[in-house]
């Protein structure tokens, strides 16, 4: 083939095709050589310095000692460092000043949503909705008061309503007209309960925990704050027990809430939080921070 090269003395490989499309021999550009030779060396390089070539079930170490997991403990410690400062600041102020700190409070909140996601969501809800039998957090409507101190000993202290089963001290009608009175309370704000419901609130004895306005409150105490035994608030139109109205309102005055021996009891218990171990103080001053800020208040 060489013999009949019709471009003789060129450097090509002696392919040609239609008459003068041949095939050459030109080096690379001398650009190109230096990035081939160099990614060469730099594969040398990095498999001396790093983990790389497999051996078996390990790799070769490399002489840096490098791992992924030293990277990750690394990065770990460096967000431990960082989030130090703030666990700090919270562990020396009080929920009140966590409040009033709004840098402190976006690193509390999101800190809290992991704990509420763990630890309350499944009987209140992922936002603090509430769900059934399980009040709504993220409302104004308190049973044992929405103040950083009540919350503290809420969450810290768990919550068990108690009221007495009627079904024995109550005739049918008088229940009747308890609940009818109820929801009239509800629906009006507590302005249009009869006053044959009124009668009976009084001479049944549900103004010893429901109050003498019916508002939970058994005591209203000059700073605004006020005492209770955890009784529902019969004035506004947030109902505790599912449904609500007559039916629902009935069931709780006869049977009461969390009474032992009466089955058809309304079950109440909010577990208490600091007992064995189950969180510790810095993690429900965050929850009490972040439930106020859900619906916090009085
Ligand atoms: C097993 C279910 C359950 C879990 C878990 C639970 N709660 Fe409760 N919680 C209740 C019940 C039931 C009540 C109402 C108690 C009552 O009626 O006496 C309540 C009441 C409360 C109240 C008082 C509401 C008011 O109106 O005064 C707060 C605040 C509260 N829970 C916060 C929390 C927080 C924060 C967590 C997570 C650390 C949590 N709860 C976990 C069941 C639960
Ligand atoms: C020993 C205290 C006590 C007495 C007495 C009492 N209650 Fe209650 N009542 C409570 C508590 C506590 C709750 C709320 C329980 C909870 O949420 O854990 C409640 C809840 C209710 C509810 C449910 C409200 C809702 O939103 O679902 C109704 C209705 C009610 N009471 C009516 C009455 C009536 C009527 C009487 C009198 C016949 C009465 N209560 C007597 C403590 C009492």
């Amino acid at each position: 083939m060489a013999e009949n090269n019709p471009f003789p003395g060129e450097n090509n490989t002696g392919h040609v095709w239609d008459d003068n499309l041949r095939e050459l021999q030109n080096p690379p550009p001398r650009w190109w050589m230096l990035g081939f030779w160099a990614s060469i060396l730099f594969v040398i390089g990095y498999t001396i310095l790093y983990p790389s070539w497999p051996v078996g079930q390990e790799a070769t170490p490399g002489i840096m000692g490098w791992t992924q997991m030293k990277e990750y403990e690394r990065g770990l410690e460096q967000v431990t460092a960082k989030r130090a400062q703030f666990e700090d600041r919270i562990r020396s102020l009080s929920a009140t000043e966590i409040l009033a700190d709004p840098g402190l409070m976006q690193y509390t909140l999101s800190s809290a949503k992991v704990l509420f996601g763990d630890n309350c969501a499944a009987c209140h809800g992922s936002g603090g909705q509430g769900n059934p039998g399980f009040p709504v957090l993220a409302d104004d409507d308190w049973l044992y008061g929405g103040t950083t101190a009540k919350l503290t000993e809420t969450v810290a202290g768990g919550r068990q309503g108690a009221m007495t089963a009627h079904r024995s001290i109550l005739t049918d009608a008088e229940a009747d007209t308890l609940a009818n009175w109820v929801v009239q309370m509800s629906e009006t704000g507590g302005q249009g309960g009869s006053e044959e419901g009124w009668a009976l609130f009084k001479s049944k004895g549900c103004i010893a925990c429901h109050g003498a306005k019916a508002n939970g409150h058994v005591l209203d105490l000059p700073n605004g704050d006020f005492v209770t035994v955890g009784a529902a608030n019969l004035t506004d139109g947030i109902w505790r027990f599912e449904p609500g109205g007559y039916d629902s309102a009935k069931h709780t005055i006869l049977y009461g809430v969390n009474q032992t021996g009466v089955p058809e009891t309304r079950n109440a218990v909010m577990p208490a939080f600091s007992s064995a171990g189950k969180l510790s103080e810095q993690e429900i001053k965050k929850l009490v921070v972040y439930v106020h800020a859900l619906g916090g208040g009085k």
